[in-house]
């Protein structure tokens, strides 16, 4: 697969929307406190929003980030979390990357304002142009999922991160032990993949991205499932009431998507892992 075609295709209409006005900074699901309490009732305006905030805020609360850091965000979207830190730390290392050079330059515009050292490099995340042990913590919000592989990436992220340093991700995923066994998985990947690939790994446990980052060298220090947090997000990608894709790939993706995610086969996982010493 060549670097083209590793750019999620559906980033023509998130870039598009955010020219329009339309799609916001933050690019993943958001997170919803009271998801149950909001289970089938309308988006409000700036509520969708409101969730994407409390999401990074969860990420970065996660990551304990502190002055004079060197941070890395591995697909760094339009470049929200990087803002975030910038505004609120000082002395701080900050590098954005990302494998769509078209979002790298939106965070380019958007951040001309700086208060630190701010670089945003167009670069695969399974191949960091960054030396060993250089980083304190790297997030990586709703990416990994598109990454060639979680494994290259675990490895990645072990050899760049110094002694002490930390990752903090968000992921999403299906669980086949949540599946029911007659479901047409074939149709479940070409569904997802055709909506939100590159989706390499679809099919993944609540125990892998451990067991990956073990053989990284790191440790997993935090997890919650946020499975049902995330969920409530699909009723603004997808009118209310509409349950047929009346032929439309990218409906047909939402529509899968959200069946998944609202069986509980789609799992959204927040995790912290950390390198030994420091
Ligand atoms: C769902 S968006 C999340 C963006 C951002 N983290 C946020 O939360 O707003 C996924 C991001 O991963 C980036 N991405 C996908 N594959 C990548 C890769 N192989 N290397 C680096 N970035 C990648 C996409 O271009 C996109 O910016």
């Amino acid at each position: 697969m060549s670097v083209t075609e590793r750019v999620p295709a559906y980033f023509d209409h998130l870039i598009d929307g955010f020219r329009r006005g339309t799609v916001g900074r933050s690019v993943h699901l958001g997170h919803w406190d009271d998801a149950a309490g909001r289970a089938g009732e309308p988006m409000r305006p700036g509520e969708f929003e409101r969730a994407q905030a409390r999401l990074d805020e969860i990420m970065l609360e996660m990551a304990d980030v502190r002055d004079g850091q060197a941070v890395v965000d591995v697909g760094c979207g339009f470049g929200a979390s990087l803002q975030r830190i910038d505004e609120g730390h000082r002395h701080m290392r900050l590098l954005g990357v990302n494998i769509d050079a078209r979002q790298l330059a939106i965070c380019r515009e958007l951040v001309p304002h700086r208060h630190n050292a701010l670089r945003w490099v167009l670069a695969d995340a399974c191949a960091l142009p960054l030396g060993g042990a250089s980083a304190d913590r790297i997030l990586c919000i709703e990416a990994m999922f598109h990454f060639a592989s979680r494994r290259t990436f675990f490895l990645e992220a072990g050899r760049v991160l110094r002694p002490g340093g930390a990752l903090v991700l968000s992921d999403m995923f299906v669980a086949p032990s949540a599946m029911n066994p007659d479901a047409p998985r074939a149709a479940v990947e070409a569904a997802l993949r055709e909506g939100y690939g590159p989706w390499p790994d679809v099919w993944c446990e609540d125990a892998t991205h451990e067991q990956l980052a073990r053989a990284a060298g790191l440790r997993r220090v935090w997890s919650a499932d946020a499975t049902a947090n995330t969920c409530p997000s699909h009723r603004f990608t997808i009118p209310r009431g509409l349950d047929d894709d009346g032929g439309d790939p990218g409906l047909r993706a939402a529509l899968a998507l959200r069946r998944l995610h609202e069986r509980g086969a789609l799992r959204y996982v927040y995790m912290r892992f950390d390198k030994a010493g420091g």
